[in-house]
Parts: structure tokens; C-alpha cells; sequence
């Protein structure tokens, strides 16, 4: 099993983090076999599972099944689960509640966070009651109507600089490695090379210590979307439909079910079978 300490060692080593997204346990299981060093349970879920246009709706029910989920194939990887909208900004005691909630039902060992400068205080109160909190900067998707869309952030000199003071600020509050989404590279370089704790990137250029994406965006599961940082490595919800419509064919013109696919009577049973139910 890796630890969180795995990851600092990585970072020291200039050894590539790599992280995914999961929402269920056969995705999770592929991962672990891969060797992913971070499996985030993601509230990206609302949107690339459910459908929904945000990650708002997302809630705690929702996020605790899937964990629980992604927590059965849990061997190797680290487990983080994302906290989602309204699980931690109303109190302390909401927060540590919830955190509690994936702690206790799941293998969690830290929590996600969009952190803004707002929450620093509250993110500095858990990790002070012993709560690994990753920290997620930049575009996050929870303040999408408060940043007006999903749009590239610390792009110019001033911007760029409140997020490496934010990212100082996080660290300083004793969050245990970072994510930085849709950053310019300078500003996610420079967050990286001043932070000692790892710094994981997401459309945020090369210069990070890891890289994570959403698991259904490289494999192409959204023929409608693929955002502008992912790369698709697979085309899948094509190949699902060729599956799809050849095993329709396959019903239609009678090819399937073959016999390996059922299970037939002996002759003998048959015949007593017909007997009996001659009458109905
Ligand atoms: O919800 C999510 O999947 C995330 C990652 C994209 C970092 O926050």
C-alpha cells in the first residue's frame, strides 16, 4: 500500500505523479493494475456520469456510493475523495463530519478541497484535527458562476501572483499536496518549484510533479466533449456502440444466444416436462 509520504518521495526523486479519476469499482481496478498513484474520486462524476452542467448537484450520498465503490479496489493506490459542493463551506463541524463520513466508510487518505482564499482558515482547522486535505487551486469547477465559466486561470502577472501567494498560504496551512487546474505553465511552474509538497497539474502544462485527468475523458467516453487539456487516448463510446448495434443484429437475426450461451433440459426431462404442463 502507498502512503501520502510516497508522494513527497516522488516529488523529491523528480519522479512523475500520476493520478486518474474513478466512479467505480471495475475503473478503480484498472488503475490499481497500472500502477496509478493517485485514484480521486472525483465530483467530476456529476458531470461526466450523471449529466449535470456543474458539479453543484453533486452530493454527499452520491459521492459516499461510488467511494465506497473505487474504496473495494484499493490496493496499491492512494484514495482521495473529492468533497463536494456545500459538504464543508457552511461550518467546521459540517466539514469534519463529512470528512469524517469518508474516513470511516471508505480508504480514504485525504480529502479534496477547492480552495480559495476564503477557506484557508477552515482547511488550517482540519488538517489541525489530524485531516489530510489536498488542496485544488485555479479553475475550480465548484465557483464556476463566480469565475464565469471554466476559464484559464493565472494568466496574466497579477492573477498568477495571488495564486502562487494562495498556494503558500495552503501550504502553510499544512494541506498535504495540491492541484492545480487550468493555470498557465509559467504559474503552475512556479507554484511547483516554491512548494515542497507535491503539485499535481490538470490543463496546467508540463511542469508540475504529476499530472491527473479525468478517467472518461482520455477514453473518449463523451463523443460531444473533450476538454481542451485531455488527451483521448481511446474512442470508446464508439467502440460501445459498434458493440452495441452488432449485438442488436445478433438478436434480430437470430444469432444470438448460441448454445454455450443457455442451458438445455435432457430429453428424457423434457418429455415429462411437456407432460406436465400438457394441461395448462
Ligand atoms: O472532480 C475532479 O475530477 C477533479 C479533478 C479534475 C482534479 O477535481
Amino acid at each position: 500500500m502507498k502512503y501520502l509520504k510516497h508522494l513527497i518521495e516522488k516529488k523529491k526523486k523528480h519522479d512523475p505523479i500520476i493520478a486518474l479519476t474513478a466512479y467505480d469499482y471495475f475503473s478503480a481496478r484498472i488503475l490499481e493494475e497500472c500502477g496509478v498513484d493517485i485514484i480521486l474520486v472525483g465530483d467530476s462524476y456529476g458531470m461526466v456520469k450523471l449529466g449535470y452542467d456543474t458539479t453543484l448537484p453533486v452530493s454527499m450520498e452520491e459521492m459516499l456510493i461510488i467511494s465506497k465503490a473505487v474504496s473495494k479496489a484499493i490496493k496499491e493506490s492512494i484514495l482521495i475523495i473529492d468533497m463536494p459542493f456545500l459538504s464543508y463551506q457552511i461550518s467546521i463541524r459540517d466539514a469534519l463530519f463529512n470528512t469524517g463520513r469518508f474516513f470511516k466508510e471508505t480508504k480514504a487518505q485525504a480529502v479534496k478541497i477547492e480552495s480559495l482564499e476564503s477557506n484557508v482558515k477552515l482547511i488550517e482547522k482540519m488538517v489541525k484535527m489530524d485531516v489530510p486535505v489536498m488542496g485544488h487551486i485555479g479553475l475550480t469547477p465548484q465557483s464556476v458562476y463566480k469565475l464565469g465559466g471554466y476559464k484559464i486561470q493565472g494568466n496574466d502577472s497579477i492573477s498568477a501572483e495571488k495564486l502562487v501567494r494562495l498556494a503558500l498560504a495552503l501550504e502553510d496551512a499544512g494541506i498535504c499536496s495540491l492541484v492545480v487546474e487550468g493555470v498557465s505553465a509559467q504559474c503552475a511552474g512556479k507554484i511547483t518549484r516554491k512548494l515542497k509538497i507535491p503539485v499535481i497539474g490538470i490543463g496546467s502544462g508540463p511542469f508540475c510533479d504529476g499530472q491527473i485527468l479525468v478517467l472518461d475523458d482520455i477514453l473518449g467516453l463523451n463523443p460531444d466533449f473533450t476538454p481542451r487539456h485531455a488527451k483521448k487516448y481511446i474512442d470508446l463510446f464508439s467502440i460501445i456502440k459498434k458493440a452495441v448495434r452488432e449485438y442488436s443484429d445478433n438478436v434480430r437475426t437470430g444469432k444470438f444466444p448460441q448454445k454455450k450461451y443457455f442451458v438445455s433440459m435432457d430429453q428424457k426431462e423434457q418429455k415429462r416436462f411437456d407432460k406436465r404442463t400438457e394441461r395448462f
